[in-house]
């Protein structure tokens, strides 16, 4: 059943571009995303005052670029919460707030609780969720499904890409019905993930040696980005420290001089994402604050940028997108190099120490 790899997760990770395929098939037709079968009417949304994005663990990382996504293009405004957090707050939300809970299985119990204490308060559900049927999927009032197919691997990735595609799509759904004008490269960019998630992981493998080489003895390690990056360093780190138990910390590149530059040392790992073009030159001039210290810099960019190398100890180039549609390809490598540096620790990385695939205790 793993078709030949040594473990889920690594199956899981090649099926990325079938799952964003399944994902996107038959819901962008030419310049216009249909998900009317999400039964959302343009009235109800209008009267929508906010929206709270609820997940845990990696579906929370994908809900912190679901905000960006919606506040940027629509302007309502968004928090994104951690359901354990959320349900005991006395949370802001009410019969003008739109509640996305985000969760794979539709079975983890601070998620559940969080959607039940939503609709206690008058709003209501939207789930983003893989598995048919699940709890999540009964409770909600309305669903995106994720078409990434069964996730067996604790360490979740295919049901991260497709949540994210998931955002993409609601949130170009939701412009549409609101009357708004949504950048129509984003929806020939959408279409084309796929092809281009296939090519960055088959280059990240060709790779790999050289981009699990400065992991090596090492306990710790930073993943750095501004924006979106950033959102995709908390997942690279999350992933890295739950399969590999290498301390992993994601910084909004900026915020290292408070206080975490102290931290890097001589060789020390770094991944520093640098794919947003609003933000490129100020991530550049942070990379540079880690490379006077010495830290090892290993660079995302997008392709055919010439600058980054002069900066930094290796690059890995990620196919040309819109800066917004990047998170999709940039997580591919890491995850790739997550699974890579556990297994050459000896790690079981289908079967994580401490970790459970479904969370159902609180
Ligand atoms: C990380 C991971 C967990 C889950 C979290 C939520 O790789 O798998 O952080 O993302 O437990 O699970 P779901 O999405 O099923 O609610």
């Amino acid at each position: 059943e793993k078709d030949g790899y040594p473990h889920f997760m690594l199956k899981e990770i090649h099926e990325q571009p079938t799952a964003l395929r399944n994902t996107l098939k038959d819901r962008i037709i030419g310049d216009t995303v249909d998900l009317d079968n999400m039964n959302i009417t343009a009235d109800y949304l209008k009267d929508i005052k906010n929206i709270s994005i609820v997940a845990c663990g990696t579906a929370y990382n994908a809900g912190l670029v679901g905000k960006e996504l919606i506040e940027g293009l629509l302007r309502i405004p968004v928090e994104v919460s951690v359901a354990s957090e959320f349900r005991y707050r006395n949370p802001l939300v009410d019969d003008k707030t739109l509640v996305i809970v985000v969760s794979q299985s539709g079975e983890t119990a601070d998620t559940l609780a969080a959607l039940r204490e939503s609709k206690r308060r008058g709003s209501k559900v939207l789930a983003i969720t893989n598995v048919k049927g699940s709890s999540v999927a009964r409770e909600a009032d309305f669903i995106f499904q994720t078409i990434a197919g069964p996730e067996i691997a604790v360490a979740s990735t295919k049901a991260y890409s497709t949540m994210l595609l998931g955002f993409y799509l609601i949130t170009l759904y939701f412009g549409q019905l609101l009357g708004k004008e949504m950048p129509k490269e984003l929806y020939s960019g959408l279409k084309e993930l796929p092809i281009l998630a296939d090519k960055i992981i088959i280059e990240t493998e060709k790779q790999i040696e050289s981009l699990i080489k400065p992991f090596e003895g090492w306990g710790d390690s930073f993943f750095i980005g501004r924006g979106l990056d950033w959102h995709v360093a908390e997942e690279g780190s999350l992933k890295l420290k739950e399969i590999s138990y290498i301390h992993a910390e994601a910084y909004a590149a900026g915020e290292l001089k408070h206080g975490t530059l102290a931290l890097i040392e001589k060789d020390i790992p770094v991944i520093a994402l640098a794919t947003q073009k609003d933000v490129y030159e100020k991530t550049v001039s942070n990379i540079k604050e880690v490379k006077a210290r010495e830290g090892y810099v290993i660079a995302l960019a997008q392709e055919g940028d010439t600058e980054i190398g002069k900066s930094v100890d290796q690059v890995l180039a990620i196919p040309k997108v819109p800066s917004l549609l990047t998170p999709i390809l940039t997580v591919l490598p890491l995850q790739i190099i997550s699974y890579y540096v556990a297994t050459s620790r000896g790690c079981d990385v289908d079967k994580p120490r401490n970790l459970a695939k479904s969370v159902t205790v609180e």
